[in-house]
């Protein structure tokens, strides 16, 4: 159909047509934002789920209702390479600007501006902070972590408080930073919180986030709650086809919108991208089975080029057995054992390859002694990718 725009749009982060399905995260962390702008305790989100479920789009909704509150708010989204201080002096310092630049702060946000250079002296890359600014030595500099990224908080936090500003931090792909990182960052967010201040975080990660332990994890369990995002139920995955294409005029027959729920499982990804492939194909504005059938090996195909592939780019023959076995034993958690049984291999022989698959954040443990894709119908790419499943030598 081209006489209408497409109302699908499968890129990552996109914001859906319509977002289905989150109304409770979005009104829990809508209370939060107030509560702590108002000096009151308030969790806000910590969200965890396999890709493409909607975890960062959520993430944007965030900062949509921390704008509408009075927020000051920036993102942050980590990379491989898991390094987050100096990506949170960066967007800090930006906030610092941003109120600045609103009510004319002048040296209350030299001072926050030098206590973030100081800090940011001390990181091996940490961002350029301007040369007219003069470090404060103190807050931040201590070479302690968890004070340090304390002391960087309170700093911003006092100045937003002072003018009646909160400030949020999004933070996207957390399970790439480092448990000991993650932990500081808690104990800072936690002392910023004790003086009620209101400067706070919310974040997403895949389930391979890391496990905190101890008093970082009693802080983090009374400041976040820690939703599992996944995938939509039949009557929202429903929705999500059908008002995206009634607002355009078109309705889609119930065999075809039951088809595309069945295969993409209610995932939202996959929804937006049969949902998509199906319009083009689509030549009225009803959209049948018929239509849903024919773009099914396309849409396997851009699924396979856009999504899947990536994925599996750098991994090496090793990995790639690993996975195709788990794949053979899919769905579901797999055990360890019944992979190296597979693979004809000792368990601990294959210990190292599996490390390496949880490292790269492509699967996740359930539980102790089992493992699980990070992506979900991987199991389905890979037996089509690899029809046989390799031997490992
Ligand atoms: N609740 C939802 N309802 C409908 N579509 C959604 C929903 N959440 C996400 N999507 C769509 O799914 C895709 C993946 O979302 P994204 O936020 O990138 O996932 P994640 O960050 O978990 O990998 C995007 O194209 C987005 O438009
Ligand atoms: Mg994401």
């Amino acid at each position: 159909m081209d006489r209408v725009r497409n109302p699908y749009s499968p890129g990552a982060g996109t914001r859906p047509p319509a977002l289905v399905g989150r109304d409770r995260e979005i009104e829990e962390m809508d209370v939060a934002l107030q509560r702590l702008l108002l000096g009151r305790d308030g969790r806000t989100l910590m969200l965890t789920g396999l890709r493409g479920v909607g975890k960062t789009v959520l993430l944007n909704e965030f900062e949509q209702l921390a704008e509408a509150r009075g927020y000051f708010h920036e993102h942050i989204e980590v990379s491989e390479d898991g390094e987050l201080p100096s990506k949170l002096v960066s967007a800090l310092r930006r906030v610092l600007l941003a109120m600045d630049a609103k009510r004319r702060i002048g040296d209350r946000v030299r001072r926050a501006l030098g206590v973030l250079k100081a800090f940011s002296l001390r990181l091996p890359d940490g961002p350029e902070i301007g040369l007219d600014i003069e470090a404060v030595l103190g807050p931040a500099d201590s070479g302690d972590l968890s004070m340090d990224i304390a002391g960087l908080l309170v700093e911003v936090g006092e100045v937003a408080s002072d003018h009646g500003f909160g400030v949020l931090i999004t933070i996207d792909e957390l399970h790439y930073v480092a448990l000991a990182t993650l932990e500081a960052l808690v104990m800072g967010l936690h002392r910023a919180s004790q003086l009620r201040l209101p400067i706070t975080v919310a974040g997403a990660g895949l389930p391979t986030l890391a496990t905190l332990s101890g008093e970082a994890k009693s802080y983090a369990e009374r400041m976040f709650n820690y939703p599992v995002i996944g995938s939509l139920t039949g009557d929202q995955a429903r929705e999500a086809l059908e008002v995206p294409a009634l607002d355009e005029g078109v309705t889609w027959t119930p065999q075809a919108v039951d088809r595309i729920v069945e295969v993409s499982m209610g995932y939202p990804y996959f929804l937006q991208e049969f949902g998509k492939q199906a319009w083009d194909v689509a030549e009225e504005p009803e959209i049948t089975l018929d239509d849903v059938e024919r773009c099914m090996p396309l849409a396997l195909a851009q699924l396979d080029d856009g999504f899947f592939r990536v994925r599996v780019g750098r991994t090496n023959d090793a990995e790639r057995a690993y996975l195709r076995a788990m794949a053979e034993l899919s769905p579901g958690p797999i055990r360890s054992s019944e992979v190296a049984k597979l693979l004809e291999k000792p368990l601990t022989a294959l210990g190292p390859t599996r490390d390496r698959l949880l490292k790269k954040s492509l699967c996740f443990t359930p539980r102790w002694g089992e493992i699980d894709f990070t992506v979900p119908l991987f199991d389905q790419f890979l037996r089509r990718w690899l029809p046989d499943l390799p031997h490992l030598d």
